[in-house]
């Protein structure tokens, strides 16, 4: 055959080709052995009588929780995370992030205290500039404390993501989803921050919480559709049609991405949802908690997606894993999966 010479001098080629895609699979499988991009749980530390570190981290282990998001560079936190297998997004001090923005030698001293220490012993998913300061007085400072962290992070040998955490206060539209796009007080803000995000395909995180809107308007937002337990598709936006909030609210932040200039590729991660357990809220009693948080697990775990972005695993971070009794009286008391003596408050199947 005329095509044996052509044949016989690419099959090195295919071979190669076939040990990498072999060599590529075998390390997808390790990383999913480690733990695929599931659900992991936020560990707030706003209590006076919380378990120490090293006794989360052995809650985390056993229940194989391989994913949690710390809300500051807890040097006790960090010690005990070392050679946990648990993958860590580590966030900033709002407090910080006037000098992270402003002064580069600030950034880099940040990183050498907090990050460089543990790199080699724990896998750092994200570094987070600030949780949910758009819009508002620090919010011109996260772009450039993000690019000073990066900067910082890339001259310490380090190849770790660099983003930030935004509310869903950044939208001026969020119904219907397709509707989505960033209020006038955001958008000069996140404009920058996705093109920055775009380039380095680093996902944007987002604290999606159905329970408010379902608590702020309960005439218009179904209890069962904010549970995951619509049975019947409640909202039907195009093509689309939602079965629950969550989906809803996760695509409306999609349509504000690709308004403010995100390409289709850039991803958003959930990095706090969660449900009250009690603390006198509407709909904050124990099993609607259970049921919130069982739902969404199973939610992500299937890989569903959401309808605008199907089959698309989106990596979740529950909020949270204690009660935490120095935040506010009420609800904010009662977001946790375990009381502080460790015992659980109701169960979720990870
Ligand atoms: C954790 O994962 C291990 C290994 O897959 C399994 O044997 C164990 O039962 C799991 N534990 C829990 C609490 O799910
Ligand atoms: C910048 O940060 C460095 C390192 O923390 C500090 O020594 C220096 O004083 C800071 N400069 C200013 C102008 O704040």
């Amino acid at each position: 055959m005329g095509h044996t010479r052509l044949f016989s001098f690419s099959s090195a080629f295919f071979w190669s080709l076939l040990l990498l895609s072999q060599l590529i699979i075998t390390l997808a499988g390790a990383q999913a052995a480690v733990g695929p991009v599931g659900v992991g749980v936020n560990y707030g530390m706003i209590g006076d009588n919380l378990p120490t570190p090293e006794q989360v981290v052995g809650l985390y282990k056993s229940r194989n929780i391989t994913g949690l998001r710390l809300f500051d560079p807890n040097p006790a936190a960090l010690k005990a995370l070392e050679r946990s297998g648990i993958r860590v997004v580590l966030g900033t001090r709002n407090e910080d992030l006037q000098a992270l923005a402003s002064n580069a030698s600030f950034a880099a001293a940040w990183v050498n205290a907090n990050v460089l220490p543990h790199a080699a012993s724990i896998r750092f998913q994200y570094i987070t500039a600030g949780n949910e300061v758009i819009p508002g007085d620090l919010a011109g400072n996260v772009l450039q404390a993000m690019q000073n962290l990066d900067a910082a992070l890339v001259a310490a040998g380090l190849s770790i993501p660099v983003t930030t955490v935004v509310a869903t206060q950044v939208l001026g539209v969020s119904f219907p989803p397709s509707q989505g796009s960033f209020s006038q007080s955001s958008l000069p803000f996140m404009v920058p921050i996705v093109s920055f995000l775009a380039a380095k395909q680093t996902p944007l995180l987002v604290n999606v919480y159905p329970y408010f809107a379902y608590s702020g308007d309960p005439k218009d937002v179904p209890l069962d559709y904010a549970l995951f337990n619509a049975k019947q598709p409640p909202v039907i936006d195009g093509g689309l049609s939602y079965m629950n909030l969550f989906d809803a609210i996760v695509d409306a932040m999609y349509s504000a991405l690709e308004k403010a200039g995100g390409p289709p590729g850039l991803q958003l991660v959930v990095s706090e949802t969660g449900w009250p357990s009690g603390g006198g809220g509407l709909g904050a009693t124990v099993e609607n908690a259970q049921t919130y948080n069982n739902n969404v697990v199973a939610h992500v775990k299937s890989n569903a997606g959401t309808p605008k972005r199907p089959g698309k695993a989106l990596e979740t971070y529950l909020f949270a894993m204690f009660n935490e009794d120095q935040k506010p009286p009420g609800t904010e008391q009662n977001f946790g999966l375990y009381h502080p003596d460790m015992t659980e408050v109701y169960h979720v199947n990870f």
